[in-house]
This record gives C-alpha cells, sequence and structure tokens, in this order.
C-alpha cells in the first residue's frame, strides 16, 4: 500500500509518461531499502530475516571509537538491525549541566516552542552513529519520541498544554501534533535518502498513561491511539515515500471474550490504548512491533509454586502476534524482551529464541551490552542512572555481554541461522 500515495503523485505530476502498472512495481525503491512481502522483510528482493540490536545509549557516547567498537562488537555478533533513540530532549533547566557533563540533547524545551541542537553535541552525534552503522552493514530503526519520563511525550506536554492534563493529550491536542510533526519533519528529512534507515518508529511504547494518568478520551473503544497512528504514519509517508514505517507499541490485542465482553488482562483488553490487530491495517504501517516482559507484566502470578509460566506466557504471546501480522498479511518483530536473572535468561531465552524463528518473527532482545568502552576512562555518567561502569555499557539487569558466553551464544546461533534464511 506504501507505493500507492507515491504513485497518485507520481500521475499527477507525470501522468502520461507512465502507466499505471509500472508505477505500482516495487522496484521504484531505492537500492538498499528495506521493504516488506507478505509476513516477510526483503532487502535488493531478497529475504532478510535477522537479530537485531536494542541500544539507546550508542547516541550518547562521547567518543567515536567507542561507538565504532560497539558496531563492530554487533557485526561480529551477526546483527543486522540497530534500534535507538531518534529524540533526546532536556529541560532548558537541565542545559547548563548538560553542557558540562557533554550530554547528548537535540531538543531543548524553554517554552511551548522547543529549539533544535543540530550541533556537535546534538544531532552530529545521532550522524555519526547512522554514519558508522552503514560502515559495518547494519541498519537503524529510529524512534521519535517516547511515552516514558524525560525526555518525551511528557516534555511536550508540560510546555504546551500545561499543568493537570492527563497523559492522552500527547495523542489529541492540535498543538502538542504540530510540536510533534515538527521534531519528525526535522529528523525524517535529516534521513529520507539514507538506506541505513531500517524503519522510522513513531513512538516508544505509546500508552493512555504514562507518569501521568489516562483520561476518558483514552479508553477502550476510543481508539485515540490507532487515529494516531494512522494520522503520524500518513504525515511520514508524505514526507518519506520509501523507508518502512512502524508504531514501536508492546503488541497490546483489544480483544472481547465470546459474551461480547472485555478481557480482564490488560495486555488483552485494550486499556493500554493499543488495538494491535486494528494498527497492524493501518495503510501507512509496514510492519508492526511487540514486546515481551511477563516477568514484570505478571509479578502477582510469578512466584515459587505457582503453576504460571513465563517461558510458556512467552510462547503463547509470540504466536498470538505471529497470527495477527498472518492475517493482516504484514511483518511483526518481537522488537524488546528481557528476564531479569542470568540463569533465567539462558533457560527461557532459547524457546522464546525458536520460536520467534519457527514463526518467521525478527528477534531483537532488550537490550545489547558491550565492553571495553574506553570514554571518560571507561566510567561515564549520561544522565540519571545511565552510565558506563569499568567500560561496560549500561545495565539494568536485562543487558547481556559478551563476557557471558552461554547468553551470548543464543543470539549469535539465532543470527547465523538467520542469515542462512537470507539468501
Ligand atoms: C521542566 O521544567 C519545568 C519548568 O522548570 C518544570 O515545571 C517541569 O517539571 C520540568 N519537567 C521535567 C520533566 O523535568
Ligand atoms: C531557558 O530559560 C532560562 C531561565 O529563564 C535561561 O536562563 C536559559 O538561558 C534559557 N535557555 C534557553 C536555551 O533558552
Ligand atoms: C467474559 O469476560 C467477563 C469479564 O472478564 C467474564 O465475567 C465472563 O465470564 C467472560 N465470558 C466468557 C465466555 O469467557
Ligand atoms: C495449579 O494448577 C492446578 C491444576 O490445574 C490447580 O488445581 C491449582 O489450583 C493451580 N495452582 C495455582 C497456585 O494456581
Ligand atoms: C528469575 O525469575 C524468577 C521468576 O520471575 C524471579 O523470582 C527471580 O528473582 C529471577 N532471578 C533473578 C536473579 O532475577
Ligand atoms: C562480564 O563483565 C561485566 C562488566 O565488566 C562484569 O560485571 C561481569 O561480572 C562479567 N561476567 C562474567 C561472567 O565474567
Amino acid at each position: 500500500m506504501r507505493y500507492l500515495l507515491a504513485s497518485v503523485f507520481l500521475l499527477l505530476s507525470n501522468f502520461w509518461l507512465y502507466d499505471a502498472s509500472s508505477l505500482v512495481a516495487a522496484s521504484r525503491t531505492p537500492p538498499g531499502f528495506v521493504t516488506t512481502q507478505g509476513t516477510s522483510f526483503e532487502l535488493d528482493g531478497k529475504p532478510f530475516a535477522f537479530v537485531g540490536a536494542n541500544s539507546y545509549w550508542l547516541p550518547l557516547l562521547t567518543s567515536k571509537e567507542d561507538v565504532r567498537a560497539t558496531f563492530r562488537e554487533m557485526q561480529a555478533a551477526g546483527i543486522r538491525v540497530l534500534r535507538t533513540w531518534g529524540f533526546n530532549a532536556i529541560n532548558g533547566s537541565e542545559l547548563a549541566g548538560a553542557l558540562e557533563t557533554d550530554l547528548t540533547y537535540y531538543q531543548v524545551w524553554n517554552s511551548s516552542e522547543w529549539v533544535l541542537n543540530d550541533g556537535p553535541q546534538g544531532l552530529e552525534r545521532l550522524d555519526f552513529v547512522i554514519q558508522a552503522a552503514a560502515e559495518f552493514d547494519i541498519k537503524v530503526i529510529v524512534a521519535f519520541t517516547n511515552n516514558w519520563r524525560v525526555p518525551g511525550a511528557e516534555l511536550y506536554i508540560n510546555w504546551i498544554a500545561g499543568a493537570g492534563v492527563t497523559h492522552d493529550v500527547f495523542f489529541s491536542d492540535p498543538r502538542i501534533i504540530a510540536s510533534y510533526q515538527r521534531y519528525v519533519k526535522t529528523i525524517v528529512n535529516r534521513y529520507k535518502n539514507s538506506p541505513t534507515i531500517f524503519a522510522w518508529e513513531l513512538m516508544n511504547e505509546a500508552r493512555c498513561l504514562g507518569d501521568l494518568p489516562s483520561g476518558p478520551n483514552c479508553v477502550p473503544g476510543t481508539e485515540l491511539l490507532t487515529k494516531w497512528y494512522k494520522q503520524q504514519s500518513d504525515f511520514v509517508r508524505r514526507l518519506d515515500p520509501h523507508h518502512l514505517i512502524t508504531t514501536g507499541g508492546e503488541g497490546h490485542f483489544f480483544w472481547r471474550n465470546a459474551t461480547g465482553e472485555f478481557a480482564t488482562d490488560y495486555n488483552f483488553n485494550g486499556q493500554a490504548g493499543e488495538d494491535f490487530d486494528a494498527d497492524l491495517t493501518l495503510d501507512n504501517i509496514d510492519f508492526a512491533t511487540y514486546h515481551l516482559y511477563p516477568q514484570v507484566w505478571y509479578s502477582n502470578l510469578d512466584f515459587p509454586g505457582s503453576n504460571f509460566s513465563l517461558e510458556q506466557w512467552g510462547l503463547d504471546w509470540i504466536t498470538l502476534h505471529a497470527e495477527s501480522g498472518a492475517r493482516a498479511g504484514k511483518p511483526v518483530i518481537l522488537e524488546e524482551f528481557g528476564m531479569q536473572g542470568i540463569e533465567n535468561k539462558t533457560s527461557i531465552y532459547p524457546s522464546w529464541v525458536n520460536h520467534a524463528i519457527e514463526t518467521k518473527t525478527a528477534i531483537m532482545p532488550w537490550q545489547f551490552g558491550v565492553l571495553g568502552l574506553k570514554e571518560h576512562g571507561g566510567n561515564h555518567l549520561f544522565k540519571y542512572e545511565d552510565r558506563l561502569i569499568n567500560g561496560a555499557s549500561p545495565n539494568d539487569g536485562l543487558a547481556y555481554y559478551k563476557n557471558q558466553t552461554q547468553l551470548w551464544n543464543i543470539f549469535t546461533h539465532a543470527a547465523s541461522l538467520l542469515s542462512s534464511h537470507s539468501k
């Protein structure tokens, strides 16, 4: 579907030069851009199955050598796709501290109009990440904002809508949408010709609530998030006819049971705002993402002696999303998943990873770790708890590093298996 819009523009300007069948052909996509074919990704007409890496901290690194070292490690592990944040916003009150600590920042909020930083401590750092990714033959998924904490949606809300509103005004206030789109346009126009971009991601983990609660306009059935996804994906498509676009959602379903009532489970009843099946059918949503953290989501069911199986729940979650992707005829990515505890990781990840491969789902564990970073002598506080310690990249308990051989090998084996599927 995403070729259709471009075709219409071409038809309007050059209608007598082309016949409709050649316009619709996917061959108009520039070389090196990722495309979709049914439930699969393709690169230059060949299947593109992959293990990816999540690393939000790469653009926070201040040393180009450390950025390159991270990509070198990814490439050696068979990683083909990186997902990172295309946003790093600060409050004006944080500016002095940011300058002092060399914190990467792209937007400064001091009024209802944020100010762009496209200099060496700003977007030039993201430029370098994308340039270095290309050197190591890795493609990049770039997210435009975050549902959580600073520096995401709640800075837009704070500065534009002010106090006393609910989180979901982010998805409905026209002033906020215009401000978000001004940022999206900046990022998309900067990289829209680059084959290194795998896809644009509208928001990390959009929900009706954030740190602020949700309001009555964002409840099951209002479809506020679905409407927002449609509006924003159409907007991005008008800016960029060729790159893939995705939501960045966690994969919540909006399902009624046989008696027409909503499921009680938050992951299935639409309360978070997502409607995975509907979002995936939007014309300019090219593939879907979902996340998997049952240890956190079902902590009340997950205790010694309970029957709840984290492993089985994850397998079912993978199946349900693959089925939804098949119904829509679009690919899905298991875009984040994680378990606390090394034994938990090594015992459960293999079955999740195998099942994802069986169901043609691309895999992106949360989160990639690297050792031996050298900037600031290997110890560097970026912001909040995000820090390098003795050269190790930030660890929220979910990072995996090469020195954890058994764990590391789960993903390197999966990567080599998938790469053999990609030829
Ligand atoms: C940003 O700064 C404003 C004004 O100083 C303050 O009210 C707000 O809490 C800050 N927001 C965040 C997320 O830091
Ligand atoms: C933001 O506002 C503060 C106080 O009003 C001022 O000191 C600072 O220079 C401003 N920063 C920017 C980037 O406008
Ligand atoms: C449907 O869901 C409601 C509310 O959770 C529950 O009370 C009812 O038993 C369910 N019905 C069926 C057929 O599952
Ligand atoms: C575990 O499963 C069994 C059999 O289905 C059931 O009888 C039991 O109540 C369950 N225990 C818990 C703690 O859920
Ligand atoms: C492993 O998972 C179990 C079940 O969620 C949890 O109770 C335990 O704390 C985890 N281990 C570690 C080291 O986090
Ligand atoms: C791997 O390196 C990290 C960071 O330096 C360290 O904390 C951890 O103990 C190491 N793990 C193993 C298994 O050596």
